[in-house]
């Protein structure tokens, strides 16, 4: 075996987001995949409200085992960290979302495939036929083309829905209008029926709370919602239905200046705490100690979306693979040092929302 000598071994989630940044050549790809929106306000204080959150660990507790295991969404995955969906993949690696599915199961944890995936829905489970996959969805209008795709979904043995609802019209991200970045279109979305081209990509504007029990009526398989950030749409989520609730700002790249999803996540955990439905949280999740904060703060688990870009730019299948495993590793210290043996422990005496938010 040949070892390649001009990478830099990885160690942590930032390392890979350097070495994707020496590895992605094409400015308007780079510029999308790390992008937000306008003065990308959200995109960072995402990363910042980390730091406004500081763990209260317990000393002198057994924890000779740690179990990271969770169920969500009625799968059960190996670790609370979820691939979130991102599109065209295949612009950090040509293997695209087939080494994203295939490093998910390796790691047995859940892969969403984005319904402006750059493979279709067939070859990824051709490609990568084990492991839990959910499915993103932008609902749109023509509803031949959501029956087809769900229907597609649950022969493949999908096991969620995902409806992401925070991106009706196109948001305003400046790098890509100054780079002329476009998107191409969606393979998920193309259909023998009707086909989404680029000049009216979403047909969403319409899109309502009933739409949601629409879907919920036709299919058994769970639905989440992504993008809710209040309580109010929080509360509507559980009367349309769902099943679970993805806490989200997109990663920065719909509206600017909201809050960082991890300062929403109180108040929608609080809001629906009796519904029963899963919560994930994602937006600025970089390290296991963020993922222990979100989930003290009430998510079953996290997703992750650039970090997942990195890993896949900087060495395919083995790179997703190795971001999830420092992200699960991680996960593992900072439980086993904040006295948590199991994710049950991990509730909100661990803790604490400080005054300052220097590092
Ligand atoms: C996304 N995201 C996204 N979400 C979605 O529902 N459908 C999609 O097609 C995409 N596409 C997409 C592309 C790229 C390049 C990125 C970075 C993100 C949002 C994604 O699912 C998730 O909400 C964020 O990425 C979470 O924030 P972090 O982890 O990137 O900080
Ligand atoms: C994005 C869309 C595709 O964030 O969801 O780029």
């Amino acid at each position: 075996m040949t070892m390649d000598k001009t990478r830099v071994k990885c160690y942590s989630v930032a390392d890979y987001e350097k070495q994707a940044e020496l590895k992605i050549t094409d400015t308007a790809a780079l510029g999308y995949f790390n992008g937000g929106t306008e003065g990308t306000e959200t995109l960072r204080d995402n990363l910042a409200a980390f730091s406004r959150y500081k763990l209260r660990p317990r000393h002198m507790r057994d924890i000779s085992t740690i179990n990271t295991k969770q169920r969500v969404l009625g799968c059960d995955i190996d670790f609370p960290v979820v691939v979130a969906p991102f599109a065209f993949a295949k612009m950090a690696h040509p293997d695209g979302e087939y080494a994203v599915a295939r490093a998910c199961a390796g790691m047995d944890t859940a892969f969403t495939l984005s319904s402006w995936t750059s493979k279709s829905i067939d070859d990824v489970t051709k490609e990568s036929s084990t492991g839990v996959k959910w499915l993103q969805l932008y609902l749109v209008k023509d509803r031949r083309v959501i029956v087809n795709v769900v229907r597609k979904a649950e022969r493949h043995g999908f096991k969620a829905i995902l409806v992401t609802i925070d991106l009706k019209i196109p948001s305003n991200r400046l790098t890509d209008k100054r780079n002329q970045f476009t998107m191409g279109n969606s393979e998920l979305l193309r259909s023998p029926n009707a086909s989404i081209d680029d000049t009216d990509q979403f047909h969403l504007l319409s899109l309502s709370w009933d739409d949601i029990s629409w879907l919920k009526s036709i299919t058994k398989l769970q639905v989440a919602v992504k993008g809710v950030m209040t309580r109010e749409d929080a509360i509507e989520a559980v009367q349309h239905g769902v099943d679970g609730i993805v806490v989200s700002n997109h990663g920065g790249r719909a509206l600017d200046c909201v809050e960082a999803s991890i300062d929403a996540l109180s108040e929608i955990v609080e809001a629906v705490k009796h519904s029963g439905v899963d919560i994930l949280m994602d937006s600025g999740i970089r390290k296991g100690t963020d993922v222990i904060k979100a989930l003290a703060l009430g998510a079953k688990a996290v997703m992750v979306g650039r970090p997942i870009v990195w890993g896949l730019a900087v060495d395919g299948e083995n790179g997703v693979k190795s971001v999830l495993e420092i992200l699960k590793n991680e996960l593992r210290i900072s439980m086993g040092l904040c006295g948590c043996q199991s994710l049950s422990d991990i509730n909100q005496t661990v803790i604490k929302k400080s005054t300052s938010s220097r590092l």
